[in-house]
Parts: C-alpha cells; sequence; structure tokens
C-alpha cells in the first residue's frame, strides 16, 4: 500500500488555477477596452450634442431692430431670409409680413420649401409651416412668430425681432 500520495494533481490543479486567472497584461488590455469604450461613448455623447446645439443655432440674438434693405428688394410673391434679423420677409402680393425663421418646435432654423406650395420646412424633426407662419404638420404645434416690419418714408424695410 502506497501511503504517499501522488502529488501530481495538486501540482496539477495549481498550474489549472495559475492558467484560469487573468494575467496582469490580460487584465490591463480588459481595463484598456472597457475605458477606451467608455471614452468612445463619451465622445459619441459630445458630438452629437454639439450637432444638435448647432443645428438649433446658439447664434447670438439679433438685435432688435434690423434693417432689412429697401422695399425694392422683396418684390411681390418673393420670400426673403434676412440672416441678421434670423427672419424670413414674405411679400404677398405687396403686403409685406415678417416670419421669425426660428422653428418652433426646438428651435432650428426654418427653411423655404422648395415646392410649388410655398411656406416653410423645418429640417431637424419636419415640421411644416405655411406662407403664413401656420402649422401645417407637427410636431411643432405653435406656429412661427410674426415680427413687426415696418418700411420707412425712404422705402427701407425694418424688421422688429
Ligand atoms: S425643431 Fe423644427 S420640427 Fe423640431
Amino acid at each position: 500500500m502506497n501511503l504517499i500520495s501522488n502529488p501530481q494533481p495538486q501540482s496539477k490543479k495549481l498550474m489549472n488555477e495559475k492558467t484560469n486567472a487573468p494575467n496582469p497584461s490580460r487584465r490591463r488590455f480588459l481595463a484598456l477596452l472597457t475605458h477606451g469604450g467608455w471614452v468612445a461613448a463619451m465622445g459619441v455623447l459630445v458630438y452629437q450634442m454639439g450637432r444638435f446645439l448647432g443645428a438649433r443655432g446658439l447664434q447670438t440674438s439679433p438685435s432688435p431692430l434690423v434693417e432689412a434693405g429697401m422695399l425694392a428688394d422683396f418684390p411681390p410673391g418673393s420670400t426673403t431670409y434676412v440672416g441678421a434679423a434670423r427672419a424670413w420677409i414674405v411679400n404677398v402680393e405687396g403686403h409685406l409680413t415678417a416670419l421669425d425663421a426660428v422653428c418652433t418646435h426646438l428651435g432650428c432654423l426654418v427653411q423655404e420649401r422648395e415646392t410649388a406650395v410655398s411656406g416653410f420646412h423645418c429640417p431637424c424633426h419636419g415640421s411644416e409651416f405655411g406662407a403664413g407662419g401656420e402649422v401645417e404638420l407637427g410636431p411643432a404645434a405653435r406656429p412661427l412668430r410674426s415680427l413687426l416690419i415696418e418700411v420707412t418714408p425712404d422705402d427701407r424695410v425694418i424688421i422688429h425681432t
């Protein structure tokens, strides 16, 4: 009878424990992978927030009175963007109206529709506004804000933002 146990199984067990435990370089690689994933996710988040805020136009507010041009610059049937006022001037049969170009949904700048039906389209979430600023399609629930517009005796067009 052999009273001395065979040391081989124990050493085999030790070897298995050794090989199953993550070695320092593997642990470091996994940590780098995890941290790299977080950094990448934060980068994507910051980029998307920048795009969103850029689309909303973090421009400074226009000054309260903006000289848009001369009356002749806005002929009947025209729709003209005035960047300094962030506004659209619409001339319907000689009657000028000014609309704030900021979408009432989340603040993107609306664009003139490129269709036969005049009006405005918001590129951010698809709201549609009529030529008078009324909502035709959401998600925007409120019309574009009307701005006071005046024509001076010497035919200068002034927008009150
Ligand atoms: S910001 Fe215009 S539809 Fe959302």
